[in-house]
């Protein structure tokens, strides 16, 4: 049957099925970022346009190109948010969430939009988890923050992936190079892209996000940036720390991220199955996003994790978060299905709820053996038998499928039963 209305091109339902492994990787993650002390923020999807225009900058693809803005109906320019570091910042700025003055450690799990081009691993609506750490100028906050990405990534299932790291410098390092830069490309400027030739007119550093294939020879051959002193001292620090650590790194002098906030250490981690799109999360050090909002300044760090990218990893890697969903799935064959029966059920299913399991509840006429035939078919983790004699005991039978061990319990004492 032709269905009349479809989702919004690069923008995806999760449906029953498919949604277990979101479930359980934002358990997960929540439980991980928890526990190393991060506090959850919300922010609402839609910030001013200018937010966004002013932090991740006018050249970059983002702000130029994805950007879903329109004006509401009070005249106000408004954007989906694109990515969240800026309205982070914007939300800690309005409620003095700094004023302690002590390091706070915030993430975040959100849809995020960007009109690019859809394809695998691209979406137009996607899903981030982030973490921002504020109040640090150390840059072995930097290198912390890469360990954790290493350890958070081993925590859900992914122990192979590439972390790509570079420094952009101190302020001063950055104009130089884009002076440099800047004189590099003009020579060249005839066999640039449209687009690049705007960057080289807006932000000559953006020219490296530029993905053309007609460019590729001519960015190859840009000079790479000079470190000054300082920032090679930090640089090496991050890399001392993160070789003691045990996470392997690979310096690539031309990662400059696609935003504008960026000021010192940037990373990017990729992971096998993602084909073309292969970047799984990125971050860095922004030290003057909160300056150029308005606020003071705030050393900075961050990063943001790509979950439908995540989740393609894990299927790519043999790692399958449905299946320890599966495992909590309770499948509850109703033999008995009496209107005097409901009481019973309500006491199940609360039953269930304490135990933290997923009720696939079953009253249809059927045998037991077809019933047992479907909890195997949903592949769930055990099944919970009520039959006549169950029923009028008080109690239930509790099989745990993949061993086929069964057991009678009371109905009362359900909760506790499972193994
Ligand atoms: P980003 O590199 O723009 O950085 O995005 C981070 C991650 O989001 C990417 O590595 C990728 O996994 C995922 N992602 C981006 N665009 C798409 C898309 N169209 N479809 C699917 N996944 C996508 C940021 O957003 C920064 N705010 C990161 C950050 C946080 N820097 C400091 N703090």
């Amino acid at each position: 049957m032709d269905v009349k209305y479809q989702s919004v091109k690069g923008m995806n339902d999760v449906v029953p099925g498919e949604v277990e492994a979101w479930q359980i990787l934002e358990y997960k993650t929540r439980r991980f970022l928890e526990g190393y002390g991060f506090r959850e923020i919300r922010t609402p999807l839609l910030e001013s346009t200018e937010l966004f225009s002013r932090s991740i900058g006018e050249a970059s693809d983002i702000v130029h190109k994805e950007m879903y803005t329109f004006e509401d109906r009070g005249g106000r320019s408004l954007t989906l948010r694109p990515e969240m570091t800026a309205a982070v910042a914007r939300a800690v700025l309005e409620h003095h969430l700094l004023r302690s003055g002590e390091p706070t450690h915030l993430y975040y799990w959100g849809s995020m939009y960007r009109a690019e081009r859809p394809q695998a691993g691209r979406q137009r609506e996607f899903h981030q988890m982030g973490t921002e750490v504020l109040n640090t100028d150390s840059p072995l906050d930097d290198a912390r923050l890469i360990v954790l990405v290493r350890d958070y990534l081993a925590w859900v299932g992914l122990s192979r992936f590439t972390v790509r790291l570079n420094n952009l410098g101190t302020a001063e390092d950055r104009e130089i190079y884009a002076r440099k830069l800047a004189e590099f490309f003009n020579a060249h400027q005839a066999q640039l892209c449209p687009d690049c030739q705007y960057r080289l007119s807006k932000n000559v550093l953006r020219i490296f996000d530029c993905k053309v294939a007609e460019c590729q020879p001519i960015i190859t051959k840009a000079p790479d940036m000079e470190l000054s002193k300082e920032a090679k001292k930090d640089f090496e620090k991050i890399q001392l720390f993160l070789r003691e650590a045990g996470v392997p790194v690979r310096l690539e002098p031309k990662l400059v991220r696609g935003l504008d906030y960026y000021t010192g250490c940037v990373f990017e981690v990729t992971a096998e199955g993602l084909g073309a799109q292969d970047a799984l999360l990125a971050g860095g050090r922004y030290d003057g996003l909160f300056q150029s909002l308005g606020g003071p300044r705030v050393g900075a760090v961050g990063f943001a994790l790509g979950v439908e990218r995540l989740l393609a990893v894990l299927g790519a890697h043999q790692v399958s978060l449905r299946d320890e969903a599966l495992k909590q799935t309770v499948y509850v064959a109703g033999l008995v299905s009496a209107p005097s029966s409901d009481d019973f059920y309500r006491q199940l299913r609360n039953a269930l709820v304490s135990a933290r399991k997923r009720g696939v509840i079953s009253l249809v006429e059927r045998s037991l053996s077809n019933h047992l035939k479907h909890a195997n078919k949903i592949q769930a983790g055990y099944a919970v038998i009520v039959g006549e004699e169950e029923f009028h005991k008080g109690e239930v039978t509790l099989k745990h499928m993949v061993s086929g061990i069964q057991t009678r319990v009371k109905l009362t004492e359900l909760a506790s039963a499972f193994i």
